[in-house]
């Protein structure tokens, strides 16, 4: 299991050690959440702070959009070099395109879906994605809890996976702890995202350790 602490739940005053703490601490991806106040309620940070985070990372970037106009930010992020950049299926129509505008930039594209939203929306997208980010919470705020649909989800998409012989990475967002890591792992996930658990622990190494089942 590769793990990709959230800075969202990080202390912003102190961002660039808490950056250098949790890469040092083990961390895969640095989870970057990105929030316009419209796909969203809340507002997070823009690209002249991602730049700094960035520059204080030794692990790669894992850019999640949370947006409404998904190309204008695709286009401003873009140039930060993130290994992930993720926008949502809910709020894009043309995703095809915009996995082709991510790729052309020389980016991993990766979809997010909501927890409404089933496997099956992204079907015959599934060949030309790195990885689907799966929402285990409603997108906006850390620290929320677990929706359990997201287990079978997985396994559903995980067959999807299969059947079509794709390298596509699952990724699941939001509620991620010990407690339910195993079962994310029966379930076929391959990377997860955790910002409470994660920033909230004394240890961040142990905390890091705890999910890599
Ligand atoms: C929620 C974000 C998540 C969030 C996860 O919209 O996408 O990345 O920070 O935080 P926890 O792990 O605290 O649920
Ligand atoms: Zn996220």
């Amino acid at each position: 299991m590769l793990v990709a602490p959230s800075i969202l739940s990080c202390d912003f005053g102190r961002i660039n050690e808490e950056i250098t703490a949790i890469c040092e601490a083990g961390c895969d991806l640095v989870h970057v959440d990105v929030m316009d106040g419209h796909f969203v309620p809340n507002l997070t940070i823009g690209p002249v702070v991602v730049n700094a985070v960035a520059k204080a990372a030794t692990k790669p970037l894992d850019i999640h959009l949370m947006v409404e106009n998904n190309t204008f930010f695709v286009d401003l992020f873009a140039p930060l070099k993130p290994k992930y950049l993720s926008f949502h299926i809910e709020e894009e129509k043309h995703p095809h395109r915009l996995i082709q505008k991510i790729r052309d930039y020389g980016i991993s594209p990766a979809i997010v879906l909501n927890p409404h939203t089933p496997p099956s929306s992204i079907e015959y997208l599934l060949a030309d994605l790195d990885m689907v980010l799966l929402m285990s919470v409603n997108p906006g705020f850390g620290g929320q809890k677990f929706i359990p649909s997201v287990l079978e989800k997985a396994s559903l998409l995980k067959e999807m996976i299969e059947k079509r012989n794709t390298k596509t990475l699952i990724e699941v967002d939001g509620g991620v702890n010990n407690q339910n890591i195993q079962a994310l792992a029966h379930a076929g996930v391959d990377i997860v995202v955790a910002g409470n658990y994660v920033f909230s622990a004394s240890d961040y190494t142990c905390a890091i350790d705890s999910l890599r089942v």
